[in-house]
């Protein structure tokens, strides 16, 4: 730990979720070609994120996260990075409203490829393959071509990352970010959703905040910040050759930074204080996130927190709470207090989907909207119990139409899962869905109106 770190660090400690690349030499191959090329993200977009998680800790400002569990080569296309984005402004819109705060928003997109597994083979009937871990490493298919892990494969991630990328930035700034032209998509959603009535007052005032602005001289020919939105990336820090190879020294500080997307975290199973994931996550200058899951050892987490932020800059660490709705209650306050007691400043936010996976009588991999927001709720009454930050939220989400989820207002059964189940990993919230949750959380996030979520199905 004396020598200065490196971006190759990492390398000495164990890995674990790492593939087993059969052929070394094409490894180092793509590496020194992934090492030619640009960075993804500037080292000044990474710091502006910083101060703005630096609000969301201090409770100026709220954090939305979101997008696929995993992103697919197959399923990429324009129409899908497209709705996703169109969703997230959505909630971000209600979530501003709600909590009368700006919202970071920080989507799971543009490098959210690689995938831990719980087991590192997969059998079906008599035969045994390597698990899949995520397009960047290896194929969905259930076959022994697909599912040999091939470095290539980290090229096609990046130069679809590149493209992706480069669509939000467009976004973002081009005219589809206006708040009166994402208000009016809420206000048709509103006017669907079976729970439209409940939504109905929340949409009627922030329509006439718009409308008072407006009348103000506030509009989006005068006013950027109408018609434009800041937007970061983020994915799992996973598969460490390939975060190596886009680390770059920013030449205004000297600092290195990952420029493979503006913020990183560190998964529920990689979180070793000795692993090679910590090892690499200290010496980059990016966010980082930490997934808290039900068998985190509040010691050895502080260790992590030490070790990844030793001078406690404020915005450096998002810890990222997914416990399940059912052992919420049990496992986070403790923690919590220890955290909070130890004086360091965190940014809390609240992953209600990786502690709430369940298998349906008819074999899908899904999650219940009742639990995920009832996880949500807890995560909320518990930082109010103890006077704390809920500085924010995590999902995992679609602006697809998919069912992979069930409840929700639209009533979505086990036996509607088969009708559009196109994720390749966890299931993800669809449209509706995500955006449902938007309004519940915006009703409990008022400051003037701290309620409680209710039943999604009332
Ligand atoms: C994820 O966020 O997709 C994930 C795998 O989460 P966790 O590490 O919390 O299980
Ligand atoms: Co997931």
């Amino acid at each position: 730990m004396n020598t200065p770190w490196t971006p190759a660090t990492w390398r000495q400690y164990a890995a674990t979720q790492m593939p087993h690349y059969t052929d070394q030499a094409a490894l180092a191959q793509v590496e020194h070609k992934l090492q030619a090329q640009p960075p993804l993200v500037f080292a000044g977009e990474a710091r502006n994120l910083k101060a703005e998680l630096a609000k969301v800790a201090r409770g100026e400002a709220f954090l939305l996260q979101g997008g696929d569990c995993a992103e697919s080569f197959e399923h990429f296309n324009t129409n899908s990075i497209r709705d996703t984005f169109k969703v997230l402004l959505q909630m971000a819109i209600v979530l501003t409203y709600g909590g009368q705060s700006p919202v970071v928003k920080i989507g799971r997109l543009a490098g959210q490829f690689a995938k831990p597994r719980s087991g590192d083979t997969e059998t079906i009937g008599s035969v045994t393959l390597p698990s899949y871990r995520g397009d960047i490493i290896n194929g969905f298919g259930f076959n022994a071509d697909d599912r040999r892990p091939d470095p290539e494969r980290m090229m096609q991630a990046y130069h679809q990352s590149a493209s992706t990328l480069n669509l939000l930035r467009a976004f973002s700034v081009g005219g589809m970010a206006d708040l009166h032209r994402v208000h009016q998509w809420n206000l048709s959603f509103v006017e669907n959703s079976p729970l439209g009535k409940r939504y109905q007052d929340l949409a009627s005032r922030i329509d006439e905040s718009l409308a008072f602005m407006s009348a103000c001289g506030i509009n989006p020919a005068n006013t950027h910040q109408i018609r434009e939105t800041s937007f970061y990336t983020s994915h799992e820090a996973l598969l460490l050759p390939y975060e190596e190879a886009l680390t770059r020294r920013d030449s205004l500080t000297g600092d290195w930074y990952d420029c493979s997307a503006h913020m990183l975290w560190i998964g529920d199973r990689t979180r070793q204080l000795d692993g090679a994931h910590v090892a690499y996550c200290r010496g980059i200058h990016n966010p980082i996130g930490i997934k808290v899951g039900p068998t985190t050892d509040v010691s050895e987490l502080l260790k992590v927190i030490e070790r990844i932020n030793p001078s406690q800059e404020e915005g450096k660490i998002n810890l990222i709470v997914r416990m399940g709705a059912h052992l919420i209650e049990e496992r986070f306050p403790a923690l919590l207090k220890a955290v909070h007691d130890e004086g360091i400043p965190v940014v809390w936010s609240s992953d209600p989907m990786h502690g709430n996976t369940i298998k349906a009588s008819n074999g899908y991999k899904t999650r219940d909207v009742s639990n995920i927001m009832q996880e949500v709720q807890s995560f909320f009454d518990i930082h109010t119990t103890q006077g704390t930050i809920a500085g924010g939220v995590h999902f995992e989400m679609t602006g697809n139409n998919v069912t992979e989820c069930i409840g929700g207002a639209f009533k979505i059964g086990e036996a509607d899962l088969s009708r559009q189940y196109d994720t390749q990993c966890d299931p993800r919230l669809n449209a509706d869905q995500a955006l449902e949750l938007a309004f519940l959380i915006a009703d409990a996030i008022r400051p003037t109106h701290r309620a409680t979520f209710g039943s999604a199905a009332n």
